[in-house]
C-alpha cells in the first residue's frame, strides 16, 4: 500500500520540515505501508537529513525531474543529481501537462532518466488511454475533475480504470488514485481490489489529517 503525498508549490523549507518533524514520530514501522513525501526541490537536502535524524518511514520523492542529463540545461534538475536525495518521483503530472506543456514524448525522456538513475518514477494519468512508458510499474489515475476540486471520482469508477490500466501494463503493475482524496474518503478506496494506494495533495498538508490517513492506511 501507498501513501504518496505530493505537497505542490505549498510549502517553503521551514513548513516542509515542521510537517515532517510534526508525522515523523508517529509513523508506523511497517513493511506493507510505503509513505512517500515529495516536497519542493529546495527541501529535499534538508528533508533527507531531517528523515535520517529522526529515523522516520519516510521515502522521500520529488514532484518533477529533468528529461536532461546533466550538461548545459539551465533551470533544469537531472535526476542524476536529484538520485542524491530521493528515491520516487512523481513524473507527467496533470498540472505539469496544462501549465508547462509536458507531452507523453517529454515524459517518457523523465521515466527514462529516472531508470537511468535508479529512481522509480509515479506517472500520473487522467485516463486510461494514455500513454504509459515500457516498463513503469507505479500509476497514478488523476482524474482532471478530481484533482484539487473537493471532488473526487468514486471509488467504484477509480476502480473500474485502475484494473484499464493493469490490463494496458500489466497485472504487476501497482495503480494508485488521486484527485480531493481525504481522511474521510480514502477508505473507500483503498479498500478497492485495484487501487494500490493513494496520492494526496491538499488533503495531507495538515498533520494532524495526514495522520488520520495513515492509521486508515495501516491495516
Ligand atoms: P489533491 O491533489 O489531493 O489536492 O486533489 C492531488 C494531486 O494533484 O496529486
Amino acid at each position: 500500500m501507498w501513501l504518496v503525498v505530493n505537497f505542490k508549490a505549498n510549502k517553503n523549507l521551514k513548513e516542509t520540515l515542521d510537517w515532517i518533524d510534526a508525522v515523523g514520530p508517529s509513523l508506523p514501522k511497517s513493511d506493507s505501508l510505503k509513505i512517500v513525501a515529495c516536497p519542493s526541490f529546495t527541501a529535499l537536502s534538508e528533508a533527507k537529513k531531517a528523515i535520517l535524524v529522526g529515523n522516520y518511514p519516510i521515502i522521500l520523492g520529488s514532484q518533477d525531474l529533468s528529461s536532461f542529463p546533466p550538461g548545459a540545461y539551465t533551470g533544469e534538475e537531472p535526476a542524476k543529481f536529484l538520485s542524491e536525495f530521493i528515491e520516487l518521483s512523481i513524473l507527467g503530472h496533470s498540472e505539469r501537462r496544462t501549465n508547462f506543456g509536458e507531452t507523453d514524448k517529454i515524459v517518457a525522456k523523465k521515466v527514462s532518466q529516472a531508470f537511468e538513475n535508479s529512481i522509480i518514477p509515479l506517472v500520473c494519468v487522467e485516463t486510461p488511454q494514455m500513454s504509459i512508458p515500457s516498463n513503469c510499474k507505479l500509476v497514478a489515475y488523476e482524474p482532471v475533475f478530481a484533482i484539487g476540486t473537493g471532488s473526487p471520482d468514486t471509488p467504484e469508477n477509480a476502480d473500474n480504470i485502475a484494473l484499464e490500466i493493469k490490463n494496458k501494463a500489466g497485472a504487476d503493475t501497482e495503480v494508485l488514485y488521486g484527485g480531493s482524496v481525504n481522511h474521510e474518503n480514502i477508505k473507500a478506496f483503498i479498500q478497492r481490489e485495484n487501487i494500490n494506494g493513494c496520492l494526496v495533495g491538499t488533503g495531507a498538508l495538515d498533520p494532524g489529517e495526514f495522520l488520520k490517513m495513515v492509521e486508515i492506511c495501516n491495516i
